[in-house]
């Protein structure tokens, strides 16, 4: 099993590092176009190979797509981070221009990779990531939702005072602080719906905090966050290499589900080897539905600012 990185900044790094941890790739090609960045990064890493117990080898590239070739799964996480203040929409000028550019390098070398985006406004660079390469819709995920969800999850068990452990939770919609749709009707603690021990205030409080999870790092580190990001992608990740079946809220290209078309936006899906293996559409109430047509019309905005 043969994994990319695109982009060696503190997402990319931190993902690799948590897939290299997990010890279930045989390889982790990390790729930047800073000079020596990636490659020093790799060195650093498989330097922490005998202290965490891991086999997986890592090298790193200046550029150089050839070294990715036949990659079974490829990471997208190269372009600018967002600076305290700024939406994620406001990086499309500079992103689309490299994840146009990256994902046409990756399918050169590897016609058949699945590929993972990271990127921001990750909704529109998915969408873009389909236009680019042509690969069929199953093997092209957004990571959003699976981060939302873990911010979610940490929220509710805050507010619960509860373990992590106990609260399950999910996050569908698009990945931005307006279109974030945390479900908390459906979340619970140990199989309890979490409205049993959370006021309706405190639980709208949750979801706020959710909604803005990305923006309140990125005023705290002075960019955007990396920890958990790289841990969501390398989740999706393991699930995919490991045929795992897995359910995560993901960006999925929609084709009538949800009453929605040719667009990129989180929705639940079970990930195994071919990516997306299925799409899980779930009963939402009225007001969720409306929620979720709001969210669309938000991500359809930032896409229509691509030009393709
Ligand atoms: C965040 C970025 C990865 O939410 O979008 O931290």
């Amino acid at each position: 099993m043969k994994v990319t990185v695109v982009g060696a900044g503190a997402v990319g790094a931190s993902c690799a590092e948590y897939i290299a941890i997990k010890d279930f790739a045989s390889e982790v090609v990390i790729l930047d176009i800073k000079e020596g960045f990636a490659e020093g990064k790799a060195m650093d890493l498989m330097q922490t190979a005998s202290l965490n117990n891991f086999d997986t080898k890592i090298t790193g590239t200046t550029g150089d797509y050839s070294k990715t070739a036949g990659s079974d799964i490829a990471v997208i996480t190269s372009g600018i981070p967002r600076k305290p203040g700024m939406t994620r929409e406001e990086l499309i000028g500079i992103n689309a221009g490299i994840v146009k550019d990256v994902s046409s390098n990756l399918i050169k070398h590897s016609p058949d990779v699945t590929i993972i985006v990271v990127s921001n406004p990750m909704d529109t660079m998915t969408y873009l990531v389909h236009k680019t390469t042509g690969l069929p819709k199953n093997k092209i995920i957004g990571m959003g939702g699976a981060l939302d969800s873990a911010r979610f999850k940490y929220r509710l068990a805050e507010a619960l005072g509860a373990p992590i452990s106990d609260v399950d939770g999910m996050v569908i919609g698009g990945h931005s602080d307006t279109g974030m749709l945390p479900l908390t009707r459906l979340a619970t603690r140990n199989s309890v719906p979490v409205s049993k021990f959370l006021a309706e205030d405190r639980l709208e409080q949750v979801k706020e905090d959710t909604k803005v999870g990305g923006a309140t790092l990125t005023k705290l580190l002075g960019t955007s966050a990396w920890y958990a990001p790289g841990a969501a992608v390398s989740g999706l990740v393991q699930a995919i290499a490991c045929d795992q079946k897995k359910m995560f809220p993901c960006s999925v290209l929609l084709d009538g589900e949800y009453g929605l078309s040719d667009i990129c936006i989180g929705a639940p899906v079970i990930l195994g080897k071919n990516g997306i293996k299925e799409i899980v559409e779930i009963e939402l109430t009225d007001a969720e539905k409306e929620k979720l047509q709001e969210s669309a019309e938000g991500v359809r905005k930032t896409n229509g600012l691509l030009e393709l």
